[in-house]
């Protein structure tokens, strides 16, 4: 019986096949909260992760930089290092034997890489910024052609900065002076004076203030923006507009050049003065005064281009001032085989206290009385061979004393004080950054 029903039921079965129910992938109902619970976990694990790496920078004192490895800068901690190994280091990526290469066709190619945004930004073309060993070779001589101009009138240059300074100045002494704008019309207008013999009439203030503006944008673009920087054509407009103002200087077809030829001249210049006259304006007079300070300046602007010893001693604020403030804080390479930038980073060589010792963040002009090899070895703010500035020889510290005494003389101490609108994060030193400077001001009484 029990067969018979088993063998029935089997046959029941054979014939009509039972119905499986099988788990269906499409149509099973998504297990939502498992999904979530899945995402959640993988978004934990990113967020730990993102916050462990923080905290490991952190604990490492590395520095992210634009386009260079976290890993790079972490071998290249000068804390972890011996001095002279570190500074080694640093001085090989600015002569660029980091590389292996000392060919110019070379060597230009890996500063040009890493100035690309800063020559889109002008759209300039100069030794800084090109490949072309002959375009270099060219711009390289018309920049030591003007650099050793022979008979330059410092007196002239002198007395330019400090009338444009003094028109500068508020009519109502209540009012402070914006010291950052005063500062980059004076440099430009004396650039522009010294380069073209341009009368000074044909550079109106409020034309100064947009190109050195609109300059500044620039550069800000260039070295924050992630996207390619285009000209500004506000800027191209008014360097036009003044070329049509003076269309018959003296040493130079100044209205025949095109407006990003006059940016590619002056923009090593301007740019390597206006922040480092500022700072060393307000360090050298205001935060440091010093009772040798009258003494050390009073020749000034007779000694300049004498080689005389007042000359020599005048000029050691210009040499302080770019020891604490170098033009170009950071020197960047690419890299010749990947895409990232390598930099060397100057500001930290003028102060660090292994070698500068426990005053490395103190103005001090005497220091230069007397470097050590060491100090002399790491000072370098014109930079080092295959590529070192035509400015070394005393041109650029004659430029920076110049106009800083000429600040220090209209904006006397005697008669005003600095201070900052916006107080600096970090304490005793001055913010030589960009944005830092722009708080300053200047007030009479
Ligand atoms: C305080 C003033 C100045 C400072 C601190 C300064 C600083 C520098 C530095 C650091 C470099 C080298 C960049 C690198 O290694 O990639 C450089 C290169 C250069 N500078 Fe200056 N500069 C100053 C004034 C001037 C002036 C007044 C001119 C022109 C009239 C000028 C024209 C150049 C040129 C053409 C180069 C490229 C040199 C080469 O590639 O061989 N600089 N400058």
């Amino acid at each position: 019986m029990m067969s018979s029903d088993l063998s029935s039921s089997h046959d029941a079965w054979a014939s009509t096949p039972p119905k499986v129910t099988r788990p269906n992938p499409c149509c099973e109902p998504p297990n939502l909260l498992g999904e979530c619970m899945f995402l959640g976990f993988v978004a934990i694990l990113g967020i730990t992760c993102v916050l462990l790496c923080k905290l490991i920078l952190w604990l490492f004192h590395v520095e992210i930089d634009f386009g260079q490895p976290a890993w790079l800068q972490w071998l290249q901690r000068p804390e972890k290092q011996d001095v002279n190994t570190w500074l080694n280091g640093q001085k090989s990526i600015i002569n660029f034997s980091f590389a292996g290469v000392s060919k110019p066709q070379d060597t230009l190619h890996l500063r040009a890489a890493a100035n690309e945004n800063i020559a889109l930004a002008f759209n300039i073309t100069n030794s800084l910024t090109t490949a072309s060993t002959s375009t270099h070779k060219n711009f390289l001589k018309m920049a030591s052609g003007t650099i050793n101009r022979p008979g330059r009138d410092w007196i002239k240059l002198f007395e330019k900065a400090t009338s444009t300074l003094t028109a500068e100045l508020p009519r109502d002494t209540s009012q402070p002076l914006h010291l950052a704008e005063a500062t980059r019309i004076t440099c430009l207008k004396v650039v522009l004076i010294d380069n073209f013999q341009i009368s000074s009439d044909s550079l109106p203030r409020d034309s100064l203030v947009i190109i050195t503006d609109e300059i500044n944008n620039q550069w800000l673009k260039a070295k924050s923006s992630s996207e390619k920087p285009v000209i500004s054509s506000l800027l191209i407009h008014h360097l036009t507009a003044l070329q049509r103002r003076d269309p018959r200087c003296l040493c130079w077809p100044f209205d025949q050049l095109k407006p990003e030829e006059i940016l590619s001249m002056i923009m090593p210049q301007y740019e390597t003065l206006w922040r480092v006259v500022m700072v060393t304006y307000i360090l050298a007079f205001h935060l440091y005064p010093s009772p040798t300070l009258p003494s050390r300046i009073s020749s000034v602007p007779e000694c300049l281009g004498t080689n005389s010893l007042e000359e020599r001693e005048a000029l050691k604020l210009a040499k302080e001032g770019l020891r604490l403030t170098p033009s170009n804080k950071r020197i960047y390479r690419h890299t010749p085989s990947s895409s990232f930038k390598i930099k060397a980073d100057l500001e930290l060589m003028h102060r660090h206290p292994s070698i500068w010792g426990p005053t490395a963040l103190e103005f001090s002009p005497s220091r230069f009385d007397n470097l050590s090899p060491l100090q002399t070895e790491a000072y370098l703010p014109y930079s080092l061979r295959p590529h070192r500035c035509p400015a070394f020889g005393g041109f650029g510290d004659r430029m920076v004393t110049c106009l800083v005494v000429a600040m220090g003389r209209v904006l006397d101490t005697k008669a005003g004080k600095v201070f900052n609108t916006e107080p600096t994060k970090r304490a005793g030193v001055v913010d030589t950054g960009r944005d830092g400077l722009e708080g300053w001001r200047y007030q009479r009484g």
